[in-house]
């Protein structure tokens, strides 16, 4: 199971130990992304890339050799294209970028846009690979200070310490979250015997691992300052789908002659939560549906097809709610609760990090700028934010089994 989904019980979706170097013919695009944010700062980046070989990805031989391209070439492309700010984005990437990114995406079934496949799940690596420390070690004691941690990124962005802090500890909101996807494949196949003990404890382990992640985001406020997340970081996650500063998108020299729409990173396109949607039969309709759907197109597709199978289960709701067993509904009751939970930690984040310093921007700004219009009322995924979160945390509610 865990491997056919290309996932592990201890790591969930993560990708385990992500190379961090390349066949030598691929030192540039490595050297551009290691010194991206000296890059942006000194605005050399898109000059440097102007100056880049066409490269073929051929050399690239094995699943951990793409991703690091992946991520390396997904840095380098978000930093070209936002290098001069949110309103003045290049609208060509060139063809040294656009073409190897294009065809190593297509290898991986990925899009040639950063994701957040990249940035969190294969973007970390242990300052001390020798070291005893385990990556899961600090999540048991929170008390240990961040800069302990053996835990650090590959490539950055601008936004020093609050950049690192918002990609590890999403990355560590999403390793709390492996040992639901464990607990969920235990209720599938306890579903698949009708085995209500097994479905009663697949859940609670669900419901224990959204709990942990719920605590484990609380760690954002240690190490993400609105202002530099808001001001400094968020462009370099947004895309050129659903954004007014790239209505058209973005066109890929040397691949196609019209711009390509592709959304910027979020944590939308985890597959974990989906996952535990699927599993709960939490069905989002109308365009918030449609938006989380297409967010699986940014998915790898080993997790993607994770979540397919589970969709296809018989409904996990109507046995609960056609067995008589209060201890079985209460367990579902919890899970969902959980999820809430989490939903509305979320939605009071957003509002922290996004809502707050976006208000702050405009009525301190130059209004002939137009500090932060568009990224206020859209998420870098490229929804509309708080709207859709809402109706997405509702509709989550709205699945409690209301004991007779
Ligand atoms: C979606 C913001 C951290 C999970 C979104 C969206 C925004 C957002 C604006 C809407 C989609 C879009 O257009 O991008 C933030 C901010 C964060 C943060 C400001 C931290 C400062 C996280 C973390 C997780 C997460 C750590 C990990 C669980 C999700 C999920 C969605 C989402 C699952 C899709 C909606 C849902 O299923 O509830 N986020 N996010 N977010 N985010 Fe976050
Ligand atoms: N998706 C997050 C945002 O919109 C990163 O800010």
């Amino acid at each position: 199971d865990f491997d056919a989904f290309d996932t592990s019980e201890e790591l969930g979706f993560l990708l385990e130990e992500p190379l961090t170097s390349l066949p030598d013919y691929y030192r540039v695009w490595l050297d551009l992304a290691h010194n991206l944010t000296h890059l942006i700062a000194s605005r050399k980046l898109r000059d440097l890339v102007h100056k880049m070989p066409v490269l073929s990805p051929d050399l690239l031989s094995n699943h951990r050799e793409l991703r690091l391209a992946h991520l390396a070439l997904g840095f380098i492309s978000m930093g070209y294209v936002w290098q001069e700010g949110q309103h003045a984005p290049a609208q060509i990437l060139p063809k040294a970028l656009a073409l190897p990114y294009w065809l190593v995406s297509r290898r991986l079934g990925l899009p040639p846009i950063l994701t957040y496949a990249d940035s969190v799940l294969a973007n970390w690596k242990l300052r001390d690979p020798t070291g005893e420390m385990e990556i899961g070690y600090l999540i048991h004691f929170q008390n240990v200070t961040f800069q302990n941690r053996n835990l650090d990124l590959i490539f950055s962005f601008p936004g020093g310490e609050s950049c690192r802090g918002f990609f590890i500890v999403s990355l560590l909101v999403e390793m709390a979250a492996s040992s639901g996807i464990t607990g969920a494949l235990e209720v599938m196949h306890a579903m698949k015997v009708l085995d209500l003990m097994g479905i009663q404890l697949g859940l609670v382990k669900v419901t224990q691992s959204l709990k942990k992640m719920k605590e484990t985001f609380k760690l954002m406020h240690n190490h993400v300052d609105p202002t530099a997340f808001h001001g400094t970081l968020r462009i370099f996650v947004s895309g050129w789908q659903d954004n007014p500063m790239l209505p058209n998108g973005l066109l890929y020299e040397g691949v196609s002659n019209e711009p390509i729409l592709l959304s910027g990173g979020s944590a939308a396109q985890s597959s974990a939560i989906q996952c535990f949607d699927v599993l709960l039969c939490i069905q989002h309709e109308d365009e918030t549906g449609a938006f989380l759907t297409r967010m699986r197109d940014y998915m790898p597709p080993a997790h993607r097809q994770l979540i397919e199978t589970l969709s296809v289960c018989p409904s996990l709701r109507d046995v609960v709610m056609s067995q008589s067993s209060s201890d079985l509904c209460q367990a579902y009751n919890s899970c969902v609760s959980a999820l809430v939970d989490l939903r509305n930690y979320h939605l009071n984040t957003v509002a922290k990090y996004v809502l707050v310093p976006g208000n702050h921007a405009r009525a301190t700004g130059c209004p002939l700028r137009g500090v932060g219009t568009a990224l206020n009322t859209t998420g870098t995924g490229g929804s509309s934010l708080m709207v859709f979160l809402k109706s997405v945390r509702n509709t989550t509610q709205k699945a409690l089994i209301l004991e007779r």
